[in-house]
């Protein structure tokens, strides 16, 4: 089935008016019921478009079939959400999101040389772009751990004089840049590490017209490593992005913001409160629905205070 047969709309469509609008579309992470209904209903109280991102790990835990059962069975407006695949490592896997219903896919060559990932992004773009499918791709590669398939631990922040010829020969729909966020919830020593605004400017200056993507953008809300820790948890030394250095990058064209890290540890938080404090629960739909709720509740404030995005549809 084509995505449209959804209700879906491409990231192209979204992340072009966030750029005329001078918002950021956020694109959350799920891989389960709960963490999908999570994200659409924040969406919904907030009027704000959504990306739904699904890794290629999550893709393989959910399962084709179940993953798109859910999006056939969920309510949203029309045109006001992208279900997006989230670095994706090969054509092939592209390929299949593609095939499955997705209506964006993200490449990720960060890895690759140069000359393999303009040639396998531009693959990519030319079979997305005959189904109207948006593409992401990246340049440079962030710290921490990308997903299951990539660990780096240096920054290699985007090369700006090369970033024109790159969406030239991709013929990419949005790039992913690498100005000093990391993947994870232990992004900085010193939580007061500024992103790289001048790189992010020569960027803009080279491709104004091109959105750009954040990847690694959780802030990591201190309240949820505070009550994982109070509940009989150990997360030390979790630091993330600051809001205001998000909203600064946003005003600087970064119109994709994804977080994944922060619904983590608001459904952990949730989770170990409720069993904590209910010790005789034994019914997962009563802990999982409180911790769905936590979910909603950091993307409604995500929304309202750091991408911009609600009533903007
Ligand atoms: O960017 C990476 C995402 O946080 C996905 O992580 O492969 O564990 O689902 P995952
Ligand atoms: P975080 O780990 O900062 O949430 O980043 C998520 C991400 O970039 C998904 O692609
Ligand atoms: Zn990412």
């Amino acid at each position: 089935m084509h995505y449209s047969d959804y209700g879906l709309a491409n990231t192209k469509q979204l992340l072009t008016r966030a750029l005329r609008g001078g918002y950021a579309v956020p694109a959350f992470n799920f891989y389960n019921m709960e963490t999908l209904s999570a994200i659409l209903n924040a969406a919904q109280i907030t009027h704000s478009p959504i990306i739904l991102a699904v890794s290629e790990s999550a893709l393989n835990y959910m399962g084709d079939d179940i993953l798109m059962g859910m999006i056939r069975g969920a309510k949203y407006k029309k045109n006001t959400v992208a279900l997006h695949l989230d670095h994706g490592h090969s054509f092939e896997i592209c390929k299949r999101a593609i095939d499955m219903g997705f209506s964006s896919v993200m490449f990720d060559g960060s890895a690759l040389k140069l000359a393999e990932n303009i040639k396998t992004s531009r693959r990519v773009a030319d079979y997305a772009h005959k189904f109207d499918v948006s593409v992401e791709t990246e340049l440079g590669v962030l710290a921490g751990i990308e997903d299951e398939n990539t660990n780096s631990d240096t920054h290699l922040y985007t090369n700006p004089d090369i970033v024109h010829d790159f969406v030239q020969k991709t013929r990419t729909d949005s790039l992913a840049v690498a100005i000093g966020t990391s993947h994870g919830a232990y992004k900085r020593k010193n939580p007061s590490e500024s992103l790289r605004f001048d790189i992010l400017q020569r960027i803009v200056k080279n491709i104004p017209n091109t959105p750009l993507v954040l990847h690694g953008a959780s802030s990591i809300p201190q309240k949820y490593i505070k009550n994982i820790n109070k509940f009989g948890g150990d997360i030390q030394n979790a630091y993330g992005i600051p809001p205001s250095q998000i909203r600064r990058a946003i005003s600087m064209h970064i119109t994709k913001v994804n977080v994944d890290s922060d619904s983590r540890l608001a459904f952990t938080s949730a989770i170990r409160e409720y069993l904590s404090k209910h010790i005789n629960a034994f019914n997962p739909r009563d802990y999982l629905l409180f911790a769905q709720n936590e979910i909603t509740q950091n993307c409604i404030n995500e929304i309202q205070n750091i991408m911009g995005s609600g009533y903007k549809i």
